[in-house]
């Protein structure tokens, strides 16, 4: 992105060196737990297909084992992140794809897989858009990570809190029971609760979610 310009999502005025060094924050720390998450949501589920939504620039895909996987998607509505992605990890040439859109736009078509993983995403999309979102990939298994926050802010304090400004517009609070009605409503049942301690007195909640049948 040039200098100046301004796009229209906010998510796509974040250049993704601020990103990443305020989630490497001593006391964010959100970074290297998400990968840790992600090392295990990959080997939980018997799954050949995975799509992570709201990928940024592909923290813990050097946990994908191609030989595992025949298939990872990752989905992001910022065109910097995902080419940075790709370029972080040539070994899943053949095996990574990517895809540029806007989650929360009603005509977005995604391929189905049997895993789907949306780690710090669902706050930007909200829980209707989530639904159409898994209704229509058609995972067997759905893995999601929220933030449960101790106060009011949802950005920890930074150097580079004014960077993330403009989320304020798009942020939607999340509880972990509206998420498991939410699925629960589309068919899907909770099957695991997990969590983990940030430094700053945030967690990170991890909710597994299963459907008894896949319907094709
Ligand atoms: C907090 S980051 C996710 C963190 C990431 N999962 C990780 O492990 O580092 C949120 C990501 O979701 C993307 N995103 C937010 N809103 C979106 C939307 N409407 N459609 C697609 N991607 C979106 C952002 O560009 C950003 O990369």
């Amino acid at each position: 992105m040039k200098y100046g310009e301004r796009r229209n999502h906010p998510w796509q005025d974040i250049d993704l060196r601020d990103y990443e060094n305020h989630m490497c924050l001593d006391d964010v720390q959100q970074l290297p737990k998400l990968n840790e998450i992600m090392k295990e949501q990959f080997i939980a589920y018997p799954a050949k297909t995975v799509m992570i939504l709201g990928v940024a620039g592909g923290n813990g895909l050097e946990h994908i084992d191609p030989h595992i996987f025949d298939k990872v998607y990752g989905i992001d509505i910022n065109s910097d992140y995902l080419a940075e992605s790709v370029k972080r990890y040539p070994q899943l040439l053949g095996t990574y794809e990517t895809i540029c859109c806007d989650l929360s736009e009603a005509d977005v078509i995604l391929p189905e897989t049997d895993l789907l993983i949306a780690d710090l995403l669902i706050e930007y999309i909200g829980y209707d858009c989530f639904q159409n979102t898994v209704k229509q990939v058609k995972p067997s298994y759905v893995s999601c990570v929220i933030q449960i926050n101790s106060d009011a802010a949802f950005v920890s304090a930074s150097p580079f809190r004014h960077v993330f400004d403009r989320l304020d517009e798009i942020h939607h609070s999340l509880t972990e029971h509206s998420l498991s009605e939410a699925m629960h409503a589309i068919g899907y049942h909770q099957r695991l609760r997990s969590e983990l301690a940030l430094p700053n007195g945030k967690k990170l909640v991890r909710l597994d979610f299963m459907r008894p049948h896949k319907e094709k």
